[in-house]
């Protein structure tokens, strides 16, 4: 079984992902995760990302390998654990550049599709609309950019990384537009989706919407 999840970055999706796999007792996989890991190669091997040919020839020398640990997303490039790494605000600043790439995405999709030999909640931006259509339960998850960014610039704060409120607000402005303007699979509510809006919803009101939801399509 599947539960899809998509949204605008930071939404409130991934809590809602992993708060949902916990009570399901599903694994949680947060696809955001990979494409933050192929970032995180191009820029450290300073690969410009108009070169085709040097893109794919990257990628065939690319491994992207998800663990799910204890409940804990673990990312692997090339055998190495890049899980905080990949959080930093100049991947933020590339990645959506990144996933807009077809080759890249191609390469993604296929992993993740590979991943449902077993129960999954999964999120990113085109779970339920490309990765897994037929997913039992979709949900499309949205919130103010200013209560994103705010959440965001919490949270990279907390980790202590320097950052002003301003170039937070700016990237996610930024990721939103190439997001949902690419060609390739772009972020969109997949038409059988339950949007839940999380503005001014707690984490655990948000869960308690998703888990009706859910029991009402049981029904
Ligand atoms: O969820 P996140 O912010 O960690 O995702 C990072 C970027 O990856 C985001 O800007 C868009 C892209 N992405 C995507 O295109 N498709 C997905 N399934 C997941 C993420």
């Amino acid at each position: 079984m599947i539960v899809a999840i998509d949204g605008y970055s930071s939404s409130g999706k991934s809590t809602l992902a992993k708060d949902l796999a916990k009570i399901l007792g599903f694994i949680y996989v947060d696809t955001g995760a990979m494409y933050r890991a192929i970032a995180l190669y191009f820029l450290t091997n300073e690969i410009d990302l108009s070169d085709e040919k040097l893109v794919q020839d990257s990628l065939d020398n690319i491994t992207v390998s998800f663990e799910n640990k204890d409940g804990e997303n673990c990312v692997t490039l090339n055998g190495q654990d890049v899980s905080k790494e990949i959080r930093t605000l100049e991947v933020s600043q590339i990645v959506s550049e990144v996933a807009a790439i077809p080759a890249v995405r191609k390469k993604l999709v296929a992993i993740q599709q590979s991943l449902a030999t077993k129960s999954l909640v999964m999120d990113g931006r085109d779970i339920g609309t490309v990765v897994f259509p037929n997913a039992e339960y979709k949900f499309f998850i949205i919130a103010d950019v200013g209560e994103r960014s705010r959440r965001r610039y919490v949270e990279l704060i907390s980790k202590g990384q320097e950052v002003s409120y301003a170039e937070v607000e700016e990237n996610l402005k930024h990721r939103d537009h190439i997001d949902t303007t690419r060609a390739m699979s772009p972020l969109r509510q997949a038409e059988d989706a339950v949007c839940i809006d999380t503005t001014k919803v707690t984490r655990e009101e948000q869960l308690a919407l998703a888990i009706k939801a859910i029991e009402s399509k049981q029904l």
